[in-house]
């Protein structure tokens, strides 16, 4: 069976949006992937069709109504088992790691929201995990739930030639990635790292690691002292 994605959005035409090209868009013509959306509005209530209301305990803006939000679930057709995710800048922060377990499974079902958020009843009736793609505010989850499906697509089986997914393993290490040079070797009076035109490949690796190193404590303290922590608990172990 392909890997299903179900998005939930008020904006069901921003799907599969930029990712109908390139290499995800390769991968959803090859069938490796498919890409459904449910329409909250379908479930509004009314003439108008209303899926949200003010917050109770007053405030500004509006939210996402509890009962609007279940029905467009049972009407999305999305397998029983896959993870459910509510894009918003109030989740625990998305990595890799998550990337990876959504990816070895058989989809996701997103909910994106507007407004100020969704009703918290329902994501708690439905066992749904809340996820931000940064410390940043967009102005919905779907720009957040594109990232999402973009990071795991490229992950499944047949969509990466092995050339692009050695540097899937690079940042598993923990580390950001060495810097990059190509030909020409000179250009605009900058020459590339002597080094890397050397052949001495043992020699290139270990300068590439120096660098990923240093980059990293640079410029993200977080990662390095993850990393440090991790050589340090591999090395007691070692002894
Ligand atoms: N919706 C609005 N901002 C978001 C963010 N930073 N991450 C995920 N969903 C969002």
């Amino acid at each position: 069976m392909n890997w299903q994605a179900t998005v939930l959005t008020l904006f069901p035409e921003m799907f599969p949006g930029p990712l109908g090209l390139s290499l995800a868009g390769r991968a959803l013509e090859k069938g490796l992937w498919t890409c459904r959306t449910e329409d909250l509005r379908q479930h509004g209530l009314g003439r108008h069709r209303a899926v949200d209301d003010t917050p109770f305990g007053g405030g500004a803006g509006m939210v996402i109504r509890p009962d609007v939000v279940d029905a467009a679930f049972a009407a999305s057709q999305a397998p029983a088992n896959v993870p459910r995710v509510y894009l918003t800048p109030r989740g625990r922060p998305l990595t890799q790691q998550d990337v990876r377990r959504y990816a070895a499974g058989s989809g996701v079902l997103l909910l994106c929201g507007r407004f100020e958020g969704v009703d918290e009843r329902v994501l708690q009736a439905h066992d749904v995990e809340q996820v931000s793609i940064g410390d940043y505010i967009l102005s919905g989850g779907e720009t957040a739930g594109l990232v999402l499906l973009d990071a795991c697509v490229r992950l499944l089986p047949g969509v990466m030639g092995c050339e692009e997914s050695g540097v899937e393993e690079s940042f598993s290490e923990g580390l950001l990635e060495y810097p990059h040079y190509t030909r020409p070797a000179e250009w605009e009076g900058r020459a590339v790292p002597e080094i890397l035109l050397s052949g001495n490949h043992a020699a290139i690796a270990a300068w590439r690691q120096k660098q990923a190193e240093e980059i990293t404590r640079e410029r993200r303290p977080d990662l390095w002292s993850a990393w440090l922590a991790r050589k340090e608990r591999n090395m007691a172990e070692a002894v």
